[in-house]
């Protein structure tokens, strides 16, 4: 181990991979040989990895042979074809797709909340949605100290979190607009520039999104509350890189602004941003590059005697997705 481990990134082309290999070399993980791959239009081009660049390989057989650490991070379909060639290969699957995550069999895992979860893999382990893990990061606290009742939360969501494509749309359609063109959709359904789409991912028959149950049933399944009340509303935002959550929280107990603060502040992995007076509360725009999860908006709920308030941001790219997973995978190496 101590020489370091063979490590493949699947999706290493995408926004998720790309920071995945940014996050693997802040965080000196132990990489002894990097494998990259990406669909058949990237097979040839090279990433940036510790200042080198790494050719995208071709999935094939074989392709696999040797990967002890895998992050995969090309969508759910992928993720399903190679998830199982690579345990089969013998090497260990963080799955940043959906395509695992409510599979009994695979743990579901917030390193700072569920640690214990994942020591009980089979070989693939899967890292939740990004608008569940940021939201769900002062959720636990509150669990802990008040045992949450029912969630209402209502998401504010980055462009990254559509991958490269969605990142280009936003910067294309502004200039777009600059220059006084018309703003043509190509890959949301609707303009994103100046404009907010409050539908990610496709309706179920009552009238929720997928994005939207994910949020229910992924929350739900890493705080271990299959019961836990949930109202989620999901809403695409022009913003580049960070997920904000408007978040409600009910609680068997009532828990202050003033105790909740102090909550937040002692849970790793969250900051608290929150003072009135000095209009200072988390902004996506000064949340972007970090870790942590930033906590503001700190509040009585004046609707319910037991309910909370508040505003969390996460970066989409890092805790929402490459952060996690690279948690993940040293709490494999621990
Ligand atoms: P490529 O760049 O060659 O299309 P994002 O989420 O940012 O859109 O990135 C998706 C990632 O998944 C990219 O690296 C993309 O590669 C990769 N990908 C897409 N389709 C496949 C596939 N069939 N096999 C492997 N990787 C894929």
């Amino acid at each position: 181990m101590a020489s370091g481990m063979t490590v493949a990134v699947v999706g290493a082309t995408g926004a998720a991979g790309q920071a995945t290999l940014r996050i693997l070399e802040e965080r000196k993980f132990p990489v002894r040989e990097l494998r990259v791959f990406a669909s058949e239009r990237s097979v040839g081009k090279t990433v940036p990895f510790r200042g080198e660049p790494v050719r995208v390989q071709k999935i094939e057989p074989g392709a696999f042979k040797g990967v002890q650490i895998a992050f995969c991070s090309a969508g759910s379909v992928q993720s399903k074809a190679y998830a199982p060639m690579l345990v089969q290969a013998g090497a260990v699957v963080i799955d940043k797709s959906s395509a695992f995550r409510m599979d009994p069999n695979v743990p579901l895992v917030v390193p700072e909340i569920n640690a214990h979860a994942a020591r009980n893999h089979q070989g693939i382990l899967a890292c939740p949605n990004c608008t569940t893990i940021v939201t769900v990061m002062p959720l636990k606290p509150l669990h802990d100290a008040g045992r949450l009742r029912r969630v209402i939360a209502v998401s504010y969501q980055s462009v990254s979190g559509a991958g490269v494509n969605g990142i280009a749309e936003l910067r294309e359609q502004t200039l777009a607009w600059a220059r006084g063109e018309t703003i043509k959709p190509r890959h949301f359904p609707y303009p994103i520039a100046f404009n907010l789409i409050p539908a990610i991912d496709r309706f179920g028959p009552d009238g929720y999104t997928a994005e939207e149950m994910k949020l229910v049933n992924e929350t739900r399944k890493i705080l271990e509350l299959p019961g836990l009340l949930i109202s989620p509303t999901t809403v695409r935002v022009p913003v580049f890189t960070c997920h904000s959550i408007a978040v409600t929280a009910e609680t068997e107990r009532k828990i202050t602004p003033a105790q909740a603060r102090e909550l937040f502040e002692r849970f790793s992995g969250l900051k608290v941003w929150d003072d009135p007076t000095q209009e200072r509360y988390p902004m996506p725009v000064e949340v972007e590059g970090q870790d942590d999860c930033f906590v503001g908006r700190i509040r009585e709920d004046l609707s319910s005697p037991t309910g909370l308030n508040f505003w969390v941001v996460g970066d989409q790219l890092r805790k929402g997705a490459a952060t996690n997973a690279v948690q993940i995978a040293e709490l494999l190496l621990g």
